[in-house]
């Protein structure tokens, strides 16, 4: 039996048998050196000027990427991460390399994704060192990220592309940006930021979920009356289907929105978006890339919806009544991620941490693979994990 396996039952049997701090404690210790010497096989694999985004694609290989991606940021966060949970100064070195590479992009105005982007590299950078260089960088991308704001519609826009479908695209996933611009109106003192963060996250609440808490992907709406015209999918099954990482969008960012504001509407929304997931969640809790394929369970599992997930679980069990059943739910999904069937523990899989991710199925784009923003959430959900432990 690999090491990690070995890990893998200990680990479980620490959670569910709660044999005390100390022996939790050297679990996570030995889990996270096995993370890292995989996460090294990655790191050399890194060239200065690109970020690597998934693995394999169709040539077998990496695609790497620039930093106009919307997944340039996840790696370098990964880095702090490990950095975080070991305190060893080779991650804080990786880390910051892979963070200031991305400095062009607090400036960009054609993306929606600048929290994923400069969030979790600059924010986490900015965190973990104190470093005001960084906190400029994170107050600029918000800055940016406003130009976006269209206060008729009361949302930040997501896409520029495909324009003959959509007027003014807002995708679920954008309810992810907002944290960024929580933390500024923080730091500056200015709540600019956070009146449009809570205007996006009122509007879409309004717009986007079903009436049994699933969500559309995309919402366009009409630029003149600020009124939704259209209610899509992009990378689900269809227009009518719960394309499994969005639901997993939704549900953290509603988490976030009520950790910043206390207000009890979107907690009621975290919950009700979490039970939904709950219900449509498989026997390993790892979710399905769309909730609605009439092929499951002979279809793909998207190992990144799960880990977003269980982040989110453990930051809501925090909050809730029902604390338990969401804490139980992150630490179930978490042992199945850790298990042999989603990790890699033998420098395979490119060096990333989980196997089994999907990007975009319907355009056979990065279906079944290792993918950057699965592992940046999945050492989230460990180190919420780790802390709720104690
Ligand atoms: N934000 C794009 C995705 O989740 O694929």
């Amino acid at each position: 039996m690999m090491v990690r396996n070995l890990l893998f039952v200990s680990i479980a049997l620490v959670i569910y048998s709660c044999n005390g701090e100390k022996g939790n404690k050297v679990e996570f210790t030995q889990l996270t050196e096995e993370l890292g010497e995989q996460l090294k096989v990655l790191v050399q694999a890194i060239p200065d000027d690109k970020v690597p985004r998934s693995y394999p694609n169709k040539d077998g290989d990496y695609w790497m990427v620039g930093i106009r991606d919307w997944t340039c940021g996840f790696p370098a966060g990964s880095f702090w991460s490990m950095y975080e949970m070991t305190g060893d100064e080779y991650w804080k070195e990786t880390a910051l390399e892979n963070t200031l590479k991305l400095d062009g992009v607090q400036y960009r105005t054609t993306t929606h994704d600048l929290g994923f982007m400069v969030f979790c590299s600059y924010g986490n950078a900015y965190r973990l060192t104190g470093n005001e260089d960084y906190k400029d960088v994170i107050i600029q991308a918000s800055e940016s990220l406003l130009t976006r704001f269209n206060p008729t519609i009361g949302c930040i826009r997501s896409w520029d592309h495909n324009r003959d479908k959509w007027d003014y695209p807002v995708i679920v996933d954008n309810m992810m940006n907002l944290e960024m611009l929580f933390w500024t109106s923080e730091v500056t003192g200015n709540p600019k930021y956070r009146d449009v963060a809570i205007s996006h996250a009122d509007v879409t609440l309004e717009n986007h979920f079903r009436d049994d808490w699933s969500s559309y992907h995309v919402v366009s709406y009409d630029t003149i009356t600020g009124e939704p015209v259209v209610k899509q999918t992009h990378q689900g099954l269809n227009h009518e289907s719960a394309w499994g990482r969005g639901q997993a969008w939704g549900f953290y960012g509603y988490t976030i929105c009520y950790r910043e504001t206390g207000d009890k509407k979107y907690l009621d929304a975290a919950e009700n978006i979490g039970d939904f997931i709950l219900k449509n969640l498989p026997e390993d809790m790892v979710s399905y890339w769309d909730f609605n394929d009439p092929a499951i369970p002979n279809t793909n599992r998207d190992a990144s919806a799960a880990a977003i997930m269980a982040s989110a679980y453990y930051e809501l069990s925090t909050f809730s009544e029902k604390g338990k059943t969401y804490f139980d739910a992150a630490n179930k999904i978490t042992e199945s991620l850790t298990s042999p069937n989603y990790s890699a523990n033998d420098g395979s899989n490119g060096g990333f941490l989980l196997k089994h991710s999907v990007g975009h199925k319907p355009n056979n784009s990065e279906v079944d693979v290792a993918i950057n923003y699965a592992d940046y959430y999945y050492l989230e959900a460990l180190k919420r994990q780790q802390k709720l432990l104690k």
